[in-house]
């Protein structure tokens, strides 16, 4: 198998570690004096560190010129929304143990919890629309719907910088990677974008044909 072959599969059982990890430490009891929040925050954590991977996809292919690993980009964007969903999942499970009045209320109540839910529900329409046939059907609204990836990154670094209280390393770093990317994808815009016809004047350079 080739080098290039090898790297999905590759990539897939290293975005699948971090839950067998957890797994793992939950049936060795080694989850901390806080099993419920460790699984809740390390899903939250693994989820907001592959979207930063997903958004550095078109970098790498551009700085570095390997075309091949956009085919990465599909798998990484629905490991983030599968990560998303299970960080959701301990929450209405170990948090609010399946009460659905008290998870309304929290998601209304709460900033960080209300940014967090709806940084969820724009996730949604990315993960069903992520396949061809739905990309080949939504043409030209299938890039500008997939647009909504920098605002929910954005809204996903708020989120963790709210629920932050005490060391705001982690965050600072998210923020600090996430604008680095961002402001990448300004570049590339300006470049692309057509620069307005200059009125030409009488005299000719040398370089007119
Ligand atoms: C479905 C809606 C969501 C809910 C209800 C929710 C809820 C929570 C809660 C309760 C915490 C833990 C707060 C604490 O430890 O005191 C948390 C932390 C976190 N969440 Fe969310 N969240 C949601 C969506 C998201 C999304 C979409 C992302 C990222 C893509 C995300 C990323 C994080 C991160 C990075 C943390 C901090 C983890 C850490 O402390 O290491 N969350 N969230």
């Amino acid at each position: 198998m080739s080098f290039q072959k090898l790297f999905k599969p590759v990539t897939f059982v290293l975005c699948v570690l971090p839950l067998l990890l957890i797994v793992l430490k939950g049936f060795n009891n080694n989850l901390g004096v806080n099993p419920a929040e460790t699984i809740l925050d390390t899903m939250g954590s693994w989820a907001i560190y592959i979207l930063l991977i997903t958004l550095s996809v078109t970098p790498i292919r551009k700085l570095t010129g390997w075309g091949g690993v956009i085919r990465l980009r599909r798998m990484l964007g629905l490991f983030v929304f599968f990560y998303v969903c299970l960080h959701f999942l301990s929450y209405i499970w170990f948090d609010q143990y399946f009460d659905w009045n008290e998870i309304l209320k929290d998601i209304i109540k709460r900033p960080f919890i209300t940014l967090g839910f709806a940084t969820f529900v724009l996730l949604i329409p990315l993960a069903v629309t992520s396949n061809n046939r739905m990309m080949l059907r939504l043409k030209k609204r299938w890039k500008l719907l997939h647009q909504l990836i920098y605002p929910i990154a954005i809204m996903a670094t708020l989120h963790f910088f709210w629920m932050t209280r005490a060391d705001y390393t982690q965050p600072v770093m998210i923020a600090m990677i996430l604008s680095a990317l961002l402001a990448y994808r300004l570049v590339l815009y300006y470049q692309k974008k057509p620069q307005p016809v200059r009125k030409q004047s009488g005299h000719r350079s040398s370089t007119d044909r």
